[in-house]
């Protein structure tokens, strides 16, 4: 099987990759069970990029019933050795307004109920049933966030560097005062699909790093502390943020 030098996690408003060429598709099962749905594989300038909708092409996997590990197991499987993860994020903190592009270096996981390590069910794991305790003080793999920053510059695109991402269980949004208590925790975003999947991939070996795109103001957040926050803007503001998107993504 050919390498892969970049895979690529779509998440809400992200169900393909744009610019992909000359793609091939993989379904996939891994020990897991089936990934969200297939696997694209195909050129993007001189590289060999693969791309997986978190949610499904057609979104319809909830953030707490996506199988993180057979998505991760099945990138692996192909080849994949390193993983750009986009995040739909609300933004909490005065930089991570609606349709900033950010690049966190922080989380903490505010979810729940979910299977959120190789260490559980059958069959167990990697490495015959030693139970992983893996270091997640940087959760982020430090060379392709830099990769992703020094592309961002190469590439123009502006992109915010740091900050912390709440990953909350959803699928609904949060209340303003579950929002100031992650503010007072030390979150800048929030986003349902940022954990298990951070955790998952240190188990499995794989650089992964998150690429946050501001959709909306977290609840209470903004400037309008009444505002409503509807699907249409969360897309409305991804689709407006694609265009560097794609250029970062065509960089790394
Ligand atoms: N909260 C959680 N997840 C999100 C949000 C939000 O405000 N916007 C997009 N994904």
């Amino acid at each position: 099987m050919s390498d892969i030098d970049l895979a690529v996690i779509g998440g809400t408003g992200v169900y393909a990759l744009a610019r992909l060429e000359e793609v091939e598709t993989h379904v996939v099962e891994t020990r897991y069970g089936a990934p969200s749905g297939p696997v694209r594989v195909g050129r993007l300038g001189a590289s060999r990029v693969a791309f997986l909708a978190r949610h499904g092409e057609g979104h319809s996997v909830p953030p707490h019933l996506v199988n993180y590990r057979a998505n991760l197991a099945a990138l692996q499987h192909l080849g994949a050795t390193r993983v750009l993860a986009l995040n739909t994020v609300g933004g909490i903190t005065e930089r991570f307004g609606p349709r900033v592009l950010a690049c966190p270096d922080q989380l903490i996981d505010y979810t729940w109920g979910r299977v959120s390590t190789l260490c559980e069910g059958e069959p167990w794991a990697v490495s015959g049933g030693e139970v992983l305790h893996v270091d997640f003080g940087e959760p982020y793999s430090r060379g392709l966030r830099q990769a992703v920053l020094a592309a961002a510059r190469r590439a123009g695109v502006d992109l915010v560097e740091g900050g912390c991402y709440g990953a909350t269980q959803g699928p609904r949004l949060e209340t303003r005062a579950e929002i100031a208590r992650l503010r007072r925790d030390g979150c800048d975003l929030v986003g349902m699909t940022g954990m298990p999947e951070a955790g998952l991939a240190r188990e499995l070996g794989l650089e992964y790093t998150c690429l946050a795109v501001v959709a909306n103001w977290a609840a209470g957040a903004g400037p309008d502390p009444d505002e409503v926050i509807t699907l249409q803007d969360v897309l409305d503001n991804v689709a407006a943020a694609s265009a560097g998107l794609a250029d970062l993504i065509g960089a790394v």
